[in-house]
């Protein structure tokens, strides 16, 4: 197939970039100077908090002050994560278009993530659909560990095509498929693909690449030759699930953009505005970039 003439980006930095972060919990100010930077570089799809239990993960509990804290750009879309309806009705209270639901491929990884098997997770998700429904909120489905679990191994690209189909039958807008752990290989990414659009249309499927082996850029190569054309990012490489062990950041934005760039691929972002910002946001962590186009080109100042 040839590759998509058109890519949307979904920014991933402030929800999977900082959920796994060490440490003290990131100012909520710093996170919502993050959000509006990114808005500012032209990113129209920015994943911007987690409505999950503050006790699972510390460092997105104050997702109500974030989402109402940010100074909104109309033609952007912020979304937040909510596993349940508690999450949902809390992230109404403060407004979201778009909220996500997170699902797995793995039964392992389900019950230490969402404290549930695979089957109690759908029936959890299809009232958050139905609410999200009647308040006029588009509801994004991920479904995680799709080209290898942390503690099962190798994943059946079927069981992968299984739960999408589920998500997407339940209502899901768009199905994230997430290399959790980053151990996919491009043929690997490839014959996953392949299976779960034998179950739902193409253009209703996201890669979501973690790079902890250094092949999700050559993932994301492979599955838009397959049509794939929604890329999840963050920028400055930042990333991690606490519920993965050995995960490491996202794909960095830089890098995709740089590669979409070179393919000839119009996004309507600013590169150089998303090298600064992940400068910025990894000073305010205390370390620096991983994203490779980010050390070569390095700050505008
Ligand atoms: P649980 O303990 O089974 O939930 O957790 P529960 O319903 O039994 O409730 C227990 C307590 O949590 C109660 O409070 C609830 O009120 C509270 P208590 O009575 O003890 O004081 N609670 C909540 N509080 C705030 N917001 C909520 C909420 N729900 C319950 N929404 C639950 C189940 C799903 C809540 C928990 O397991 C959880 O929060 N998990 C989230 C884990 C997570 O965020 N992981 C990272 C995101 S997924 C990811 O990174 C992968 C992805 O990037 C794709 C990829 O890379 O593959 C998306
Ligand atoms: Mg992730």
């Amino acid at each position: 197939m040839p590759l998509p003439t058109s890519v949307k980006l979904f920014e991933m930095a402030p929800r999977d970039g900082l959920q796994n972060e060490p440490g003290a919990i990131v100012p909520t100010a710093t996170k919502i100077a993050l959000i509006e930077r990114l808005a500012k570089a032209g990113i129209k799809h920015i994943e911007a908090a987690s409505f999950v239990s503050p006790k699972w993960v510390p460092q997105m509990g104050d997702a109500v002050e974030v989402m109402a804290g940010i100074k909104r750009q109309q033609e952007v879309v912020y979304s937040a994560l909510t596993p349940n309806l508690k999450g949902l009705e809390n992230a109404l209270t403060v407004g979201v278009e778009e909220v996500a639901v997170f699902g797995a491929a793995s039964e392992a990884f389900s019950q230490k993530n969402i404290n549930c098997s695979i089957a109690e997770s759908l029936t959890r998700f299809e009232p958050v659909l139905e609410r999200a429904r009647e308040a006029g909120v588009r509801v994004r489905g991920y479904v995680s560990c799709v080209l290898g679990c942390p503690y099962e191994g190798e994943i059946d690209p079927n069981k992968v095509a299984e739960v999408a189909k589920a998500l997407y039958e339940m209502g899901c807008y768009e199905v994230s498929l997430g290399d959790t752990i980053g151990v996919g290989t491009p043929l690997a990414a490839k014959r996953m693909i392949d299976a779960v659009q034998q179950q739902v249309p193409i253009e209703f499927l996201a890669a979501h690449f973690h790079d902890t082996y250094g092949m999700a850029l050559a993932n994301l190569y492979a599955v838009m030759e397959e049509g794939v054309s929604v890329i999840d990012a963050a920028t400055a490489g930042l990333g991690g699930c606490p519920y993965a062990k050995g995960a490491s950041g996202n794909v960095a934005t830089e890098d995709v953009l740089y590669l979409l760039e070179g393919l000839g691929i119009e996004t309507g972002i600013d590169l150089q505005a998303v090298i600064d910002t992940g400068y910025w946001i990894t000073n305010e962590l205390g370390r620096k970039p991983s994203a490779k186009v980010a050390l070569a080109k390095g700050p505008s100042h």
